[in-house]
């Protein structure tokens, strides 16, 4: 751990999300200075050593903690808890993107052994930390929406394969739209309603095979529409549906609903937007401009609140925690998708 800020950052895993990461922390370099890079491909970490002026190190200095005192780990979700838990065990301060890992059992382990050895651990999703969230959570503070009784998440579009150069990952087995984009939803539903202590689900898998952009097609081996019914420990239940079958949706990406009023709120996966405030019927929609931030938030945020903590006595764990409770959920979600459906009886017109 470090005695002092700014915090030496080790990036590991020169790939897509990288590159928005450094425009974040090169921003703030009273708190991290990135001074080198790993990846499993050396060429891919000398590149983008080249290109930012770092010092690009194997995957092992960087996670044995030989090159820096925090390692910021961006590589696929599968090698996130193995890359991390080697970190924690050399005392390096680590900080993942989504989701925590693909197992919560191992997980728990490896904030077990965070908490055991005194050893910060961070984790995206941060769009909980940007203006949208913070000003979503202190109308509910303020009680502006009465008591919070219900929610709703939505994500529905056509698939990463719009945009993404190579989304074949992204529908490999264990992976789809619940756990590539659902923790944005989760985590951010979680954050402004609290713990959530039952979920149902059900799965669908509704178009295979895919194409990519170069027309390339690949099958989807994980269920690309998914939709739960989440109640909280508040009393409030939720809806969430995340599919990458359809084209776009009018439905708010989240609405809180309470007796008092309905609060909509802007993509969470992203730090900026609009959100909407509506009291009654008889009145019109609000719109509600979160403050502007200089410079503005992006993906990296959460790195920086981890860098703000990493020498005070009570090292940052809570997002780290949030991360696992929506591993839990997602892994529940999954497996309430497995339960036989109730039947209904055929209807005859
Ligand atoms: N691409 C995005 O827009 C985006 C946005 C938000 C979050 N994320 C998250 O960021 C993470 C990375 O996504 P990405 O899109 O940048 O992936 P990517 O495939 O573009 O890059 C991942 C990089 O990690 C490297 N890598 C793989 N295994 C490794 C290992 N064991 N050790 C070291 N390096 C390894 C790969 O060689 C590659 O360069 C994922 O968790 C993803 O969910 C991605």
């Amino acid at each position: 751990m470090p005695d002092q800020i700014p915090a030496r950052c080790v990036i590991v895993g020169c790939g897509m999300v990288a590159q928005e990461y450094m425009a974040t922390l090169t921003a703030h370099p009273d708190l991290v200075r990135v001074t080198a890079c790993a990846d499993l491909d050396p060429e891919r970490a000398r590149v983008f050593a080249d290109r930012h002026d770092l010092t690009p190190v194997t995957v092992e200095e960087a996670v044995e903690g030989m090159a820096g005192d925090l390692i910021v780990i961006l590589t696929p979700p599968h090698t996130h808890l193995a890359l991390a838990e080697r970190a924690v065990t050399a005392g390096v301060a680590v900080y993942l993107e989504k989701p925590l890992g693909d197992d919560a059992a191992a997980g728990q382990r490896l904030l077990d052994r965070a908490r055991a050895q005194g050893v910060a651990v961070g984790c995206a999703p941060d769009t909980v930390l940007a203006p949208p969230a913070r000003l979503a959570a202190q109308l509910i503070e303020q009680g502006v929406l009465g008591t919070v009784t219900s929610a709703s998440a939505t994500l529905v579009g056509p698939g990463p394969e719009s945009w993404h150069p190579t989304p074949q990952t992204l529908y490999a087995e264990g992976v789809g739209p619940l756990r590539d984009m659902g923790p944005y939803y989760l985590s951010m539903l979680v954050h402004l309603l609290g713990p959530v202590s039952t979920v149902h689900g059900s799965a669908q898998h509704h178009r295979t095979p895919r194409h990519t952009l170069g027309g390339e097609s690949f099958p989807a081996q994980s269920p690309t529409h998914v939709n739960s019914l989440l109640s909280f420990a508040s009393g409030a239940s939720a809806t969430l549906t995340v599919g990458w079958d359809g084209s776009v949706s009018a439905t708010p990406h989240l609405e809180i609903r309470g007796t008092d009023a309905t609060l909509a709120l802007p993509d969470p996966n992203f730090h900026h937007g609009t959100l909407r405030l509506r009291h009654s019927w008889r009145e019109p929609w609000k719109e509600l401009h979160p403050p502007a931030a200089d410079p503005p938030p992006g993906r990296g945020i959460g790195v920086l609140a981890t860098t703000r903590r990493l020498t005070t006595p009570h090292p940052p764990w809570e997002s780290a925690e949030l991360a696992l409770h929506v591993l839990h959920l997602i892994e529940a979600i999954e497996h309430a998708a497995t339960r036989e459906p109730c039947p209904v009886p055929a209807h005859t017109r």
